[in-house]
């Protein structure tokens, strides 16, 4: 079995990197795909770029050139529902292209898929959602410094399991929060890429899960919160998923 795993930021992979095996690396559009082992599991590692197009792209050659089972993207959102709270984490049960708008049928309905919220695979979710809890609960309070710890007022993070919505835009209005809240069903988080990660697999048929940790509550402090929690939060959430979740994939 052999799994894809993408982040969308440099510094999420570079982490990971570290702890790969036999570390090759093949570039292809401009992206570096790392292909070796990582905690015991065949894996190709790679930075998706932003947006849906970047990553719609780099999940395509992950699953036609590398031929990876799986695929596994783990990054940021902006929390969307008013519970979620930087530090927390969600698991998708599904994920929606939030700025797609074509007329008629229901909202977000992408043509000919006839379809608007494209499920996760339910086992490797279930799965995600375990190695999130234990790595919330052994963890994360370790990985991050204390005094960052502090800083984005990280107490006891929770995880929860909901929609995603994706789109070509980073949310930092209170006003596009509420419609995206008012708008897409259980709705938890907004980010730019889970979606497309997830058209990407459906066509091809690929299982796939989507982690992503709250960096910032998608209002107007967005992002002044997001590049300090990148570089002091998410790289440690990313590999410590990831690593509990490989641990259960047996
Ligand atoms: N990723 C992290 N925070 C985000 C936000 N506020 N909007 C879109 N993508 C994000």
């Amino acid at each position: 079995m052999r799994i894809g795993v993408i982040c969308a930021m440099h510094e999420e992979v570079d982490l990971i990197r570290k702890d790969m095996q036999s570390d090759k690396i093949e570039t292809i559009a401009g992206r570096d795909f790392h292909i070796g082992k990582l905690y015991g599991v065949d894996t190709v590692l790679v930075v998706s770029r932003i947006g849906k197009v970047a990553s719609a792209i780099t999940t395509s050659i992950l699953i036609d050139r590398f031929n990876v089972d799986k695929v596994v993207f783990s990054g940021t959102a902006g929390g969307v529902d008013p519970k979620m709270n930087v530090g927390d984490a969600v698991v998708a049960t599904s994920s929606v292209q939030h700025d797609f708008k074509v007329p008629g049928g229901d909202m977000f309905r992408i043509p000919l898929l006839d379809i608007s919220y494209l499920p996760t695979d339910e086992e490797l979710s279930k799965k995600a959602m375990e190695a999130v809890q234990e790595y919330i609960s052994n963890d994360m309070l370790n990985d991050i410094p204390k005094q960052y710890l502090d800083e984005f007022k990280i107490i006891s993070p929770k995880v929860e399991m909901g929609v995603i919505a994706s789109g070509d835009e980073f949310v930092c209005s209170k006003e596009r929060n509420n419609w995206l809240y008012e708008n897409v069903k259980d709705i938890k988080c907004v980010e730019m890429e889970g979606a497309s990660v997830a058209q990407a697999c459906f066509e091809y048929g690929v299982p796939y899960a989507i982690i992503r940790v709250i960096s910032d509550c998608a209002n107007d402090d967005a992002s002044v919160d997001f590049d300090l929690f990148i570089k002091e939060a998410a790289c440690h959430f990313t590999r410590g998923t990831v690593k509990a979740l490989f641990s259960r994939l047996g």
